[in-house]
């Protein structure tokens, strides 16, 4: 069973320190992330980016922040109510089940979740399930090397692992994202439903 990151810890996800390194609008800019857009946060923590993308997508859009632990569903809701933002809902999310009809949403931001999740091909086609056709899927991880932080070497996902996951799934690879965009501990890449 891979490990899932534990709730108590949920600070280090939203430190001004991250902020630095990834700041969140440099990927969702990435991505594309435009007014109107109904985009889903699967995994969204205690919301790094669900914040963000709330203030991009409007007017008109909305976030769905999705995550299995209601501790960080209950700190999304503290944050945006905080910030006196008004376009996200939150709703708790099974291992492999999003609770969202098909064609839902217009994108996926899928951020450091795929390498926790016990079946990555029965997730994936459940991102794909509640995407319309044409829409975006962004899976955002670790670099598989060694580091003082994140997760253990062995549960990191290798670039060409997730690559693979996606076109397994039935997605259309379109980028990929380095650098300045994820930081230099990460990497991301872009995907169509066709
Ligand atoms: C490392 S945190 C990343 C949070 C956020 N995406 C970020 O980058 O700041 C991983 C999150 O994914 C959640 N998670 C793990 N497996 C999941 C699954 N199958 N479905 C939805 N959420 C999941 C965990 O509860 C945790 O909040």
């Amino acid at each position: 069973m891979p490990h899932k990151f534990h709730p108590g810890h949920m600070a280090r996800l939203e430190s001004e320190e991250r902020r630095r390194r990834q700041p969140p609008e440099r990927l969702l800019a990435a991505i594309g992330v435009r007014p109107g857009w109904r985009l889903v946060d699967i995994g969204c923590g205690p919301g790094f980016y669900t914040l963000p993308a709330a203030t991009l997508v409007q007017p008109g859009g909305r976030v769905l922040a999705l995550d299995i632990e209601d501790a960080m569903l209950a700190r999304v809701r503290e944050r945006a109510a905080a910030a006196g933002v008004d376009n996200v809902e939150t709703h708790r999310s099974e291992e492999s089940h999003l609770p969202l009809p098909d064609g839902a949403v217009d994108a996926a931001l899928v951020a450091n979740v795929l390498h926790e999740c016990t079946d990555r091909s029965a997730f994936l086609a459940e991102v794909r399930r509640v995407l319309v056709p044409g829409g975006r899927i962004a899976v955002v991880e670790w670099r598989k090397e060694s580091m003082e932080t994140g997760p253990p070497l062995a549960e990191r996902m290798a670039e060409d692992d997730v690559r693979q996951a996606l076109v397994d799934a039935g997605f259309t690879v379109t980028a990929a994202l380095y650098g300045d965009t994820t930081g230099s501990t990460h990497f991301g890449l872009l995907a169509d439903r066709p």
